[in-house]
C-alpha cells in the first residue's frame, strides 16, 4: 500500500503553497509545479518568509524550517510527477482546466497514483469523469489558510474506490489535519451549511432591523462567533463570497432557501470587497470599526434567527446523508471556527425551540429559506 511520502502539487498559489508546507512539514516530499514559474518562486519566498516567523515565534526550530524548504522542490515539467503517489491539484477554480490537467497528469503518473483536487465548489464526481480510470480520483479539501486551519474535507467522487476515502483520511491524520468525509454535494460540507451565517444577516440588514456592526456584535457577543457575519464577509472579501453563494444557488437547482442577496452583489459590484479593498461593509482605511450595543432583545432576535437557520441547514445536510453528525460539527469548528457544533448547538437549545422558532419564521414570511428540515421535526417530537 502507498505510504504517500512523494507528492505532487500542481498550483502554486496560496492554497499550493500552504498544503505543500503542511506535507513538507509532516516530512513528505514535495514536487511543486505552477505553469507560472515566477509565482511558483514568489510562493516559495513567503514561504520562507512565514517559516521564519515561526521560528521567531518558537513555534519550530531553524533545522526544522531547513527540513521543510529542503522537503519542496520546484518543477517545471509535469513530467517530473511521474514517480509520485499522490498529486493534490490547486489551480485556479475552472472546470475545464482542472479535467484537462488530470487527463494529462493521468498518462505521466504511476497507474496506483492518487489523483486529488482541492477545488471548492466543482463537482468531484464531474473532474473525476475525465479519467479513464476514476476510481483513484478524490476531493481533498484544505480551507484558507490551509496550514492553520485544521479541517480537511475528503470527499469521494461518485466513481471513487471505495477504500480511498479511509486511506486519505489516515494520511490526512498523519499530516495533523481534522480530517472529516463529505459526499459529493454542492459545497460540501462547510459551504454549505455556513450560508445563513451571511445570507441571513444580509437579509436582517435589508429588512433595516439592525445595521452591520449591530449584527456583528450580537453574533460575537451572544454568539461567541469570533467574527460577526460582515467582518467575516469583508476578510473573505465579498467578491469571493457571493460567487460561492451564487454557485451553491445554482447547484441546487436555484432553491430559493440558497439565494444570494442583492446586497452583496451590489458591495462585489461597487468594488467595496473588504479588507483587501481597504473598504467593504465596513471602512478600514481610517477608523476603528464602530460597535453598537443595542437592547438585549433586538440582540438576542438577530443571533437566533441566524442560529436557528444554521442549525437547520445542519440537520438537513445529515438527514441527505452529506456526512455524519460528528463530521457535520467538526467541520464548523475546524474549518470556521464555530465556537459549537451546530447540531450540539441544535440538541442543547432543544429541537422544539428550532422548529418552534422556524415555524414561527415561516408563519410571518412564507418563504422557503424558513423551512424547517422534516428531521428537526422528527427530532422535535422525540424531545
Ligand atoms: N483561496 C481559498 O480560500 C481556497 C480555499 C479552499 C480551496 N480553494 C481552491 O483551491 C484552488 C486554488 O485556489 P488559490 O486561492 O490557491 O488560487 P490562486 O489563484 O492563489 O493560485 C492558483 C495558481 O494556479 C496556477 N495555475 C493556473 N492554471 C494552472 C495550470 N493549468 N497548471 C498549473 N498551474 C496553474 C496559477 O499560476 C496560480 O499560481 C481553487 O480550486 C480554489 O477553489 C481555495
Amino acid at each position: 500500500m502507498a505510504d504517500f511520502k512523494n507528492i505532487g502539487i500542481v498550483g502554486a498559489g496560496s492554497m499550493g503553497i500552504g498544503i505543500a508546507q503542511i506535507a513538507s512539514t509532516a516530512g513528505c516530499s514535495v514536487l511543486l509545479y505552477d505553469n507560472n514559474s515566477a509565482a511558483a518562486e514568489k510562493s516559495l519566498n513567503s514561504l520562507d518568509k512565514v517559516l521564519f516567523r515561526l521560528v521567531e515565534k518558537g513555534k519550530i526550530t531553524s533545522i526544522k524550517k531547513e527540513e521543510i524548504l529542503a522537503n519542496i522542490q520546484i518543477i517545471n515539467s509535469l513530467e517530473k510527477l511521474n514517480k509520485v503517489e499522490l498529486v493534490i491539484e490547486a489551480v485556479i477554480e475552472n472546470e475545464g482546466i482542472k479535467q484537462s490537467l488530470f487527463k494529462n497528469l493521468e498518462t505521466i503518473v504511476s497507474s496506483s497514483c492518487v489523483l486529488a483536487s482541492n477545488t471548492s465548489s466543482l463537482s468531484i464526481t464531474a473532474l473525476g469523469s475525465s479519467l479513464s480510470d476514476p476510481t483513484r480520483f478524490i476531493g481533498i479539501h484544505f480551507f484558507n489558510p490551509a496550514p492553520v486551519m485544521p479541517l480537511v474535507e475528503i470527499i469521494p467522487a461518485l466513481q471513487s474506490d471505495t477504500n480511498l476515502a479511509i486511506k486519505i483520511k489516515k494520511l490526512m491524520l498523519k499530516w495533523h489535519k481534522t480530517p472529516v468525509i463529505a459526499k459529493d454535494t454542492p459545497g460540501f460540507i462547510v459551504n454549505r451549511v455556513v450560508r445563513p451565517f451571511y445570507s441571513e444577516a444580509l437579509r436582517i440588514y435589508e429588512e433595516q432591523i439592525a445595521d452591520f456592526s449591530t449584527i456583528d456584535y450580537a453574533m460575537k457577543e451572544i454568539g461567541g462567533f469570533k467574527m460577526g457575519p460582515f467582518e467575516l464577509m469583508d476578510f473573505i472579501g465579498n467578491d469571493v463570497n457571493y460567487a460561492v453563494t451564487e454557485s451553491v444557488f445554482k447547484s441546487f437547482y436555484y432553491d430559493p432557501k440558497y439565494k444570494p442577496s442583492i446586497i452583496q452583489k451590489q458591495y462585489a459590484a461597487a468594488g467595496w470587497l473588504g479588507r483587501k479593498s481597504s473598504k467593504g461593509y465596513y471602512d478600514y482605511s481610517n477608523s476603528t470599526v464602530k460597535v453598537d450595543k443595542e437592547d438585549q432583545i433586538l440582540l438576542n432576535q438577530i443571533f437566533e434567527r441566524i442560529l436557528v437557520l444554521l442549525i437547520n441547514d445542519a440537520v438537513e445536510a445529515f438527514y441527505l446523508g452529506v456526512a455524519s453528525k460528528e463530521d457535520i460539527d467538526l467541520a464548523v469548528m475546524k474549518g470556521v471556527n464555530y465556537p459549537k457544533g451546530l447540531i450540539q448547538w441544535g440538541e442543547e437549545k432543544t429541537f422544539s425551540w428550532v422548529m418552534n422558532t422556524l415555524d414561527d419564521l415561516y408563519e410571518k414570511y412564507h418563504e422557503d429559506r424558513y423551512r424547517c428540515s422534516k428531521l428537526v421535526r422528527d427530532w422535535a417530537k422525540k424531545n
